[in-house]
């Protein structure tokens, strides 16, 4: 495993195990453990996602020593309106059965709240429970926005990314910043063929690796943390092994052209929910 340095310091391992859409107690702790049985250390879930009481078991359970593991939890966004921040993290250690979390994100910009909110997440990181704070689906001008006040630069921004969102003007201003990028949906949640892409088949012909190994690979040469979900053991190991091959300058330009700005998710301006 390779890691990246948040701004604080603190290394968070560059791929993680996602965990969203996995609301089956069973299917979800099953999950957890083989990934942790076959190496992963890092597991993003979210209050919404349901599965936070399943992922802090199967950690417990794994017999992996907790300090070893890079846990991720999300602020959900009825709770930044409802100004229950403190009450919301509170309740995540709780289902999680954790003392800390390594990572609690806002998860989307709320409008009108998302500047806001920074100054509830920077008393949570005062607590000493969260080893760092960041955010999710903020845009440049949500960041600029939030800037001008924070006395915290978040450590993370986790954002929908994938070839065919390239996102590249959010990541070189995210680095510029010291903000780690963080990929959401990597294989566009296996929507629109991602996979299936020629260009793809043919750079991962050439380096004895699958399409979904070279667009790992993609993420991790240009810095950007990546958290594909898999609930399937064979999958899981071939997520994993992204570390004995580098992608060409020339092979990262062919996937970079594959960019239409499709998003799978919502844009972080317009969410209904
Ligand atoms: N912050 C946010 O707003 C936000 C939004 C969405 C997602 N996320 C996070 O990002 C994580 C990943 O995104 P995602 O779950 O939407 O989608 P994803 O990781 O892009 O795709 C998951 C799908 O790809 C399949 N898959 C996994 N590995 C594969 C491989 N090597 N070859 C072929 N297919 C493969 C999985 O099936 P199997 O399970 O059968 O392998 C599953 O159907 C989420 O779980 C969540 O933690 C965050």
């Amino acid at each position: 495993m390779e890691y990246a340095t948040l701004n604080n310091g603190i290394k968070i391992p560059y791929i993680g195990l996602g965990v969203f859409r996995l609301t089956d107690d069973k299917i979800a702790y099953d999950t957890v453990r083989m990934a942790l049985d076959v190496g992963y250390r890092h597991i993003d879930t979210a209050m919404i996602y349901e599965n936070e009481e399943a992922v802090g078991r199967a950690i417990r359970d794994s017999g992996v020593p907790r300090e070893e593991i890079f846990l991720t939890t999300k602020l959900w966004n009825d709770d930044i309106r409802k100004n229950n921040v403190q009450g919301a993290f509170e309740s995540s250690l709780q289902r999680l059965g954790t003392e800390y979390v390594d990572l609690y994100l806002v998860h989307w910009p709320v409008k009108g709240k998302y500047v806001s909110v920074w100054k509830e997440m920077e008393k949570i990181y005062a607590g000493g429970k969260t080893r760092a704070i960041g955010v999710s689906n903020y845009l440049e001008h949500h960041l600029e926005e939030l800037l001008k006040t924070a006395s915290i630069v978040p450590a993370v921004d986790q954002i929908e990314l994938h070839p065919y969102l390239n996102q590249e003007k959010l990541v070189n201003y995210l680095h510029k910043k010291n903000i780690v990028p963080e990929a959401w949906s990597p294989f566009c949640a296996k929507k629109n063929n991602l996979l299936e892409e020629p260009i793809l088949k043919k750079i991962a012909d050439k380096y004895s690796k699958t399409p979904a190994q070279v667009v790992l690979r993609w993420d991790i040469q240009r810095g950007i943390v990546v958290i594909p979900k898999s609930s399937n053991l064979l999958r899981q190991k071939e997520n994993l092994d992204i570390f004995d091959f580098k992608l060409s300058e020339e092979d990262m330009k062919r996937i970079n052209s594959l960019n239409r700005d499709q998003r799978v998710g919502s844009h972080p301006d317009e969410i209904t929910f």
